[in-house]
């Protein structure tokens, strides 16, 4: 009896190693390994040549480290932000590579349909292969503190507006696929404030969770069309986080945007960076009372930068 329990453990225990040892092996493929192999080749031959990506939120931070890694890339682009004066500087930095791209100068944070129709009107004549939605917007307070206007404001940039242009770019996904006979991509940013329950950025933690819940079953809707990639980045050195301490897990958005794009067709979810990645494996691992203490009190920092800065 006791032999028999002996051995039960000894086989159950032997399951474990396994299966730790297989995720270590994953982690380190993804996180290690895919960033370094060489991306341009692999992204045209999977997309198509020449065909289109639109990134909202293109004009800075993330989205314009993505416009600029697509570019080298040779992929065109409908490049999509607030100010038409940064979007016009971008596109003529981008079409030096030889590509082309269009400009959509919209507030995404007015979700009605005349705002959703001016993009959809610049990709119809074109073969869209990328959608990455990226446009978003922070706040770091406690709840009953933020303004309602930053309520409203937050909901219809991060949570209207990249569930409106998920769903009405899909179709143009799929026309992609079905008249080139190759996969197509959407990426959608999101953020590990969205992964777990962040005490001070709770609204913003919601929104990401809820970009991240809207991606993850599209990945598997469409997993005969589509790459579908639900990214949860960490800290970036961009105007969002200005205000911040840099940070050893403070990455450029290049870097991000090459880690995401590394992930694109090989993973459904991904923090990007291994740094990003490690932290997020950290703090799965503190007690829950010690990391809302923890997120709750940087949180609250961050929202005295944000507004030192005037946001
Ligand atoms: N930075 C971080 O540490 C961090 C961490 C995790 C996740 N993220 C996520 O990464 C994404 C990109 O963030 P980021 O740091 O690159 O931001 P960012 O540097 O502040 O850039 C924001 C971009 O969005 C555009 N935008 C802002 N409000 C808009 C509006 N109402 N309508 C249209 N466009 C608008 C801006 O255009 P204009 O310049 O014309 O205003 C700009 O191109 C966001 O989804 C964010 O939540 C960021």
């Amino acid at each position: 009896m006791i032999l028999a329990a002996l051995f039960l453990f000894q086989v159950l225990g032997a399951i474990l190693l396994v299966i730790a040892a297989v995720n270590v092996a994953r982690w380190l493929w993804q996180y290690t390994w895919l960033p370094r192999q060489l991306q341009g080749s692999r992204l045209a031959e999977r997309y198509g040549p020449g065909s289109w990506a639109l990134i909202t939120g293109a004009s800075d931070g993330l989205g314009k480290a993505f416009a600029q890694k697509l570019a080298r890339y040779g992929f065109n682009l409908l490049l999509v932000s607030r100010t038409q004066e940064k979007l016009n500087r971008l596109q003529t930095e981008l079409e030096t590579f030889g590509i082309h791209a269009r400009t959509v100068c919209a507030d995404l944070s007015n979700s009605s349909e005349p705002t959703y129709s001016l993009i959809t009107a610049a990709a119809q004549d074109v073969d869209l292969s990328i959608v990455i939605n990226c446009v978003g917007v922070t706040v770091h307070q406690l709840y009953a503190d933020i303004p309602s206007s930053t309520v409203r404001h937050l909901l219809s940039l991060n949570v209207n507006t990249t569930a409106i242009v998920t769903h009405t770019t899909l179709p143009l996904l799929l026309r992609h696929t079905a008249t080139t006979g190759r996969r197509g991509a959407l990426l959608n940013v999101g953020s590990i404030v969205g992964r777990f329950y962040w005490p001070g950025t709770q609204l913003y933690g919601a929104c990401k969770a809820f970009i991240d819940h809207l991606t993850v079953p599209l990945a598997f809707e469409y997993r005969a069309q589509l790459d579908v990639l639900s990214f949860q980045p960490t800290v970036m050195a961009t105007a969002m986080a200005t205000g911040t301490e840099p940070a050893a897990i403070t990455i450029t958005p290049q870097a991000a945007a090459h880690a995401a794009l590394s992930h694109l067709g090989r993973c459904v979810t991904s923090h990007g960076h291994w740094r990003h990645a490690m932290l997020a494996a950290l703090f799965s691992i503190l007690p829950s009372k010690l990391r809302n203490r923890i997120f709750l009190k940087n949180a609250l920092e961050m929202g005295d930068a944000e507004r030192a800065k005037g946001n």
